[in-house]
C-alpha cells in the first residue's frame, strides 16, 4: 500500500459497485475493493486497487496506486506471479521498469468515461509518451501484461473514482 501511494499515513477501505461507493464495512452487494490513502493531515493522496492479467506463464496480480490530482498512476507492487526467473520476474523489482509507474499518465478523456490515451507497453527503448510503458528487454510479454491490466482496470475504475472523489476525500 505505502509502496504504491507514496507518503500514505493511513488508509480507508471502500467498495465500488452497484451501490456506488460505500465504506467497506457497509457494503452489502459486493463490488471492487479500493483502498483510499491519506497523509498525516487526512488529505487524500491516492487510491490503491488490484489488477490482473495473464503474463508469459500465468496470471499476474498487482496492487497499484492512482492519484486523482495528477490523474496518474503512482506505483505498482506485484502480489502474485509465476513469470520466469531472470526474465519476466523482473517486473517486480527492475528499477528502470518500476520507474514507468511513478507518474504514468492516466488522464481521462473529455467525456470522463475512459482514458484519454490507452496505457500501452512499447518495446524497450521506444517510449515516447508519458502514458507508455517502456518494456523490459527480453520480457516484453510480461511488461505488456502489466500495461494491459492497468489499462483495463483504469478505463473502468478511474472514471468511477473521479465520480466519487468528494466522498473519498471526506474519508467516508
Ligand atoms: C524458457 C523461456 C521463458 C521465457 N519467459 C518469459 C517471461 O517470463 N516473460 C517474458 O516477457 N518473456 C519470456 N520469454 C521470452 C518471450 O518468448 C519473448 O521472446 C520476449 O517476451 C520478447 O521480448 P523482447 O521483444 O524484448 O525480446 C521466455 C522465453 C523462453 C524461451
Amino acid at each position: 500500500m505505502f509502496r504504491v501511494v507514496p507518503g500514505a499515513a493511513s488508509r480507508k477501505d471502500f467498495v465500488l459497485g452497484a451501490e456506488g461507493l460505500l465504506p467497506a464495512a457497509e457494503a452489502q452487494a459486493g463490488g471492487e475493493t479500493i483502498y483510499a490513502a491519506y497523509d498525516a493531515q487526512g488529505a487524500l493522496l491516492g487510491v490503491a486497487m488490484e489488477a490482473a492479467a495473464t503474463g508469459y506463464q500465468d496470471v499476474i496480480r498487482i496492487l497499484y496506486g492512482y492519484n486523482p490530482a495528477c490523474e496518474c498512476v503512482t506505483g505498482i507492487k506485484v502480489l502474485k506471479m509465476a513469470e520466469t526467473p531472470g526474465l519476466g520476474d523482473k517486473i517486480a523489482f527492475d528499477p528502470e521498469f518500476l520507474k514507468n509507474f511513478e507518474a504514468l499518465d492516466a488522464r481521462l478523456a473529455p467525456g470522463r468515461d475512459g482514458l484519454l490515451n490507452e496505457i500501452v507497453a512499447v518495446k524497450h527503448g521506444n517510449k515516447t509518451a508519458p502514458w507508455q510503458v517502456d518494456s523490459i528487454s527480453g520480457a516484453t510479454i510480461s511488461s505488456k501484461a502489466i500495461a494491459r491490466m492497468i489499462n483495463q482496470s483504469g478505463q473502468r475504475m478511474f472514471p468511477l473514482i473521479m465520480r466519487h472523489l468528494d466522498r473519498l476525500r471526506a474519508g467516508g
